[in-house]
């Protein structure tokens, strides 16, 4: 939730109005986290000064206020060395307006501005103790105590330094956030830092880089903080070590350096490739152009440096291209996505699946009591997808969890459990909370995620990245399948050594190998699909039916027609219907169903007469050349013939396409759902 964008450039002249276009395209890039409000702080050309704009609404209106705001001349001057900072908000604490868009500050003087992500939990004590200092607050976010405890700090001890007080400040601080601080007292300079919530720092030199390691710098005696004030009702808040070097890594200090802040790499790697992913509690600090990385504490175990890693994501990844939206480009990947998925996994000449990421957790999976796949949202369902084929190959029971509902439940785990964390984004507050509890409890952890570097992606103890390509559409549909491709390689590499699997394994490999041609086939149904959306973008609800492999196509296209269309939408298992949807069936009805030719045929046949029977007109998707199944219904989808476990991956996708030409027909914003973000980091 929310996007944060900071820019910092060192000895490399940038006018304002160009520091201003970075900020608006990086927030453009991160607008998919969040697009109900935003906001930029930068120096002002009066000196000791920060302006900052901020409007409620998409990033497109930012650029037309700032557009008016900052019309001078001034604005053209070249600057050495300057500082911005921006925000996309997705709301948690007060409505989406001015006052509560990002950046928040700490006084009128605007002498610190702070742009946050996440959720401080702890925001009303830390509250009740600033106001009973003289604070007076002007918005409904947890946010604005951030930038107001800077402030008191700096008053209370005006000899630290600018990361200093930021790190007595994240001490004080309880749940989630990721923040980039910014201070008319300390110009050219900008701090960030990270716990729970994404955050990384974009390096672009003239030069090749002097360095691949930042050392991270310690705090000196974490044993014993002096406590420099109480307050009963509110914070301790207390004096903690200062930090030194203790590494043998070389600091970086470049002569002519620009740092980027930013949620995630897509906004930065039209700039530069090479990126530090923060670590929680990690303060990073950009003074005189260098940056430093501390943290007050350091564990048996926690390196000496932070590595510089190099992106391998293309600026292509991040374009719309040819398409008018993400989804569909993100669709029409889907021939691709797979491939990426599968490439140097599954080697179809020897008819092997090698999951490299987990491949020595193997033997200690094969020992497990069961298998327990969590996750939310789309995630969740490529688990329900595949629960069948996993039941099958692996032959132990495995639990589907959202992962909200877990928690909520204290699930019983064990150190014998083997919990899979399926994220596209790998920030998932819900699912993270779930993978810590599950850590807690001794049970192996095996992530699978599309973000490398993520939240779920580290504190796992293996996993299978996924490779989707980075997915910007808030909709989930190319990870989805990718998803689903790792969980059923992760079947195939279980079932290797069963010699009564065998034959089934070489169906399916052979299947996989089909799949990119047989989703090309799919993606041609496209204006098909687009004929049956006309006749149903007016209708208040849609009905998705299935059952078997093809039950989790339900639950998934009727989480794709409600986010993207706004209409009701329900995904319904074939097998209870005559356990009471079956009274919602009349001839006005809209209603889908899903019958091929699988082991549950019969049972689908049945459930589509006893529709056709109560005047129901569903559409059905069945198999090409089904003559015997379209006659039911006047209206149908042929999809090619698949083997009946990924016969999920083609059957979501027209589900996916229909979606989106009714959220289209409806005038619905298809990459940015309302009231919806990409990627949910608070619980
Ligand atoms: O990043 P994750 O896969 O953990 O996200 C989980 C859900 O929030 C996500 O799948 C959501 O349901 C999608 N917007 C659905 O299209």
């Amino acid at each position: 939730m929310c996007g944060i964008f900071a820019y910092l450039n060192y000895l490399t002249p940038k006018s304002r109005h160009e520091v201003l276009d970075l900020l608006l395209n990086g927030l453009k890039r991160l607008e998919y986290r969040g697009y109900d409000s935003t906001g930029v702080a930068i120096d002002s050309p009066q000196a000791n000064d920060i302006v900052m704009v901020k409007r409620c609404g998409k990033v497109k209106v930012l650029e037309d206020a700032i557009a008016e705001h900052f019309s001078g001349k001034e604005y053209d001057e070249p600057v050495m060395t300057h500082v911005g900072i921006a925000h996309t908000r997705w709301a948690t604490h007060g409505v989406p307006c001015e006052t509560n868009s990002h950046p928040q500050r700490s006084d009128d003087e605007n002498s610190f501005v702070v742009v946050h992500n996440g959720i401080v939990t702890n925001y009303k004590d830390v509250k009740t103790f600033l106001e009973k200092r003289g604070y007076i607050f002007e918005s409904d976010t947890d946010t604005e105590v951030i930038a107001k405890l800077v402030h008191h700090l700096w008053k209370k001890h005006p000899g630290y330094s600018f990361r200093e007080l930021v790190e007595q400040v994240i001490q004080q601080l309880e749940g989630a956030f990721a923040i980039a601080i910014k201070s008319k007292h300390f110009p050219g300079e900008c701090v960030a830092s990270r716990r729970g919530s994404p955050l990384l720092v974009g390096i672009k030199t003239k030069t090749r880089l002097s360095t691949d390691h930042i050392p991270i710098l310690y705090g000196k005696d974490e044993k014993s903080p002096q406590t420099c004030e109480k307050d009963t009702e509110a914070q301790k808040t207390k004096v903690l070590p200062r930090t030194e070097s203790t590494s043998e890594f070389m600091p970086l200090e470049e002569k002519e350096v620009e740092y980027f802040f930013a949620s995630d790499a897509s906004a930065v790697i039209e700039h530069t490739n090479r990126v530090i992913y923060l670590e929680d509690d990690d303060v990073a600090a950009v003074r005189d152009g260098t940056l430093s990385i501390h943290r007050l504490k350091k564990c048996l175990d926690d390196p000496h440096a932070r590595e510089i890693t190099t992106l391998k994501m293309e600026i292509q990844q991040i374009m719309k291209g040819n398409y008018d939206y993400f989804m569909l480009k993100e669709i029409f990947e889907q021939p691709e996505s797979v491939v990426n998925t599968m490439r140097g996994r599954v080697r179809f000449d020897s008819k092997s699946v090698v999951l490299g990421g987990i491949k020595d957790f193997i033997p200690e999976i094969k020992r497990c009591r069961r298998l327990m796949l969590i996750g939310c949202g789309t995630s969740y369902h490529s688990a329900v997808a595949t629960r069948q084929l996993l039941e099958e190959l692996t032959e132990l029971p495995v639990m589907v969890e959202l992962a909200s509902d877990f928690l909520d439940r204290n699930t019983p785990i064990f150190r014998d459990d083997v919990c899979f964390f399926i994220s596209q984004s790998g920030e998932t507050a819900d699912s993270l909370m779930a993978l810590r509890y599950c850590k807690q409890r001794g049970a192996l952890i095996v992530g699978i995620t599309n973000t490398v570097g993520s939240s779920i992606c580290r504190e796992s103890h293996c996993g299978v990245h996924i490779n989707a390509g980075p997915e910007i559409g808030v909709a989930s549909t190319k990870a989805y399948t990718s998803q689903f491709i790792s969980l059923v390689m992760f079947a195939l590499v279980m079932s290797e050594d069963r010699l009564s699997l065998q034959q089934r394994r070489l169906e399916i490999i052979q299947a996989l190998y089909e799949l990119p041609d047989r989703i090309r086939q799919v993606l041609k149904l496209d204006s098909q699909v687009q004929e049956l959306a006309k006749d149903l973008f007016q209708h208040k609800s849609l009905l998705i039916m299935g059952r078997g492999y093809n039950f989790a196509t339900c639950l998934e296209g009727a989480l794709k027609v409600k986010e993207l269309t706004y209409m009701h939408s329900e995904g319904i298992m074939a097998g209870e219907l005559k356990h009471g949807p079956l009274a919602l069936i009349d001839d006005r009805m809209p209603v889908m169903m899903i019958v091929l030719r699988d082991p549950v045929y019969i049972k689908c046949i049945n459930a589509l007469q006893q529709v056709t029977s109560r005047k129901g007109c569903p559409i059905i998707i069945c198999e090409e050349g089904d003559e015997e199944t379209k006659s039911y219904s006047s209206r149908s989808l042929e999809i090619p013939r698949t083997v009946d476990c990924l016969q999920g991956i083609l059957t979501v996708i027209p589900m996916q396409l229909l979606s989106y030409h009714i959220a289209v027909l409806r005038g619905c914003d298809v990459d940015c759902p309302r009231n919806l973000a990409k990627s949910v980091t608070v619980e």
